[in-house]
């Protein structure tokens, strides 16, 4: 097969058009349809994101990752977290959109100076593919303020991590029960 050209962009949130962002709700919508009303009028879960980076084949939108930036306290150290979402277009799986969103994601949050990035995983496929960036499952439980209710909840999803500062926040986990993320999710 021969090698497509994917072109990937980082867009800050403020620089998106109103027609990329209604295409990305599309794809949104379509990716997580079990989120289609939380996506009709926005691409991202639920916090706005600070970047979003946008593969694109031919023009066409092949894929997107979200970046939301949080901040966690553990014992005196505050940690930098890139928290970030994964969804490609159905026509472009199976084509390398999502390995290269994720290797453009990462250039971004070394340059940036991110302490650990940080993804909730519904789908195995994603799992493999941060697994095979270095990415580990995190077994504490993480917690935040659900923002409609007020609620202190707990993540359902897997939580998988990418230490940037050389296994020093898992080495902090050892003396902490849980992981408070703030309020809302990604
Ligand atoms: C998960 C998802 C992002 C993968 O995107 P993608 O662009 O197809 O992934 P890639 O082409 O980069 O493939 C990455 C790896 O996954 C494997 N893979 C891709 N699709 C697969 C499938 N359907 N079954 C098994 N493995 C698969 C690839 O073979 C590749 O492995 P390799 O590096 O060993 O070759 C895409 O399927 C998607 O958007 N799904 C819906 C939204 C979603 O689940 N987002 C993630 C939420 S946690």
């Amino acid at each position: 097969m021969s090698e497509i050209k994917i072109d990937i962009k980082t867009t800050p949130f403020s620089d998106l058009s109103p027609e990329v962002e209604e295409a990305l709700c599309r794809e949104a919508r379509a990716c997580f349809p079990q989120f289609k009303e939380r996506y009709r009028r926005r691409f991202y879960f639920e916090s706005l994101p600070s970047a979003v980076f946008i593969a694109r084949i031919n023009d066409n939108i092949a894929g997107f990752r979200n970046l939301v930036e949080r901040t966690c306290q553990i014992n005196d150290s505050e940690i930098r977290i890139a928290g970030i979402s994964l969804a490609v277009h159905s026509d472009y799986r199976g084509r390398g959109v999502a390995t290269k969103l994720t290797e453009h994601m990462l250039d971004y949050v070394r340059n940036e100076n991110y302490d650990i990035v940080m993804a909730f995983v519904i789908n195995p496929i994603a799992v493999d593919i941060l697994e095979k960036f270095g990415f580990r499952q995190v077994h504490l439980p993480i917690r935040f303020v659900d923002s409609e209710t007020g609620v202190l909840s707990l993540i359902e999803d897997k939580t998988y991590v990418l230490d940037l500062k050389e296994g020093a926040f898992f080495e902090k986990l050892k003396d902490i029960e849980e992981i408070h993320v703030g309020k809302g999710v990604w």
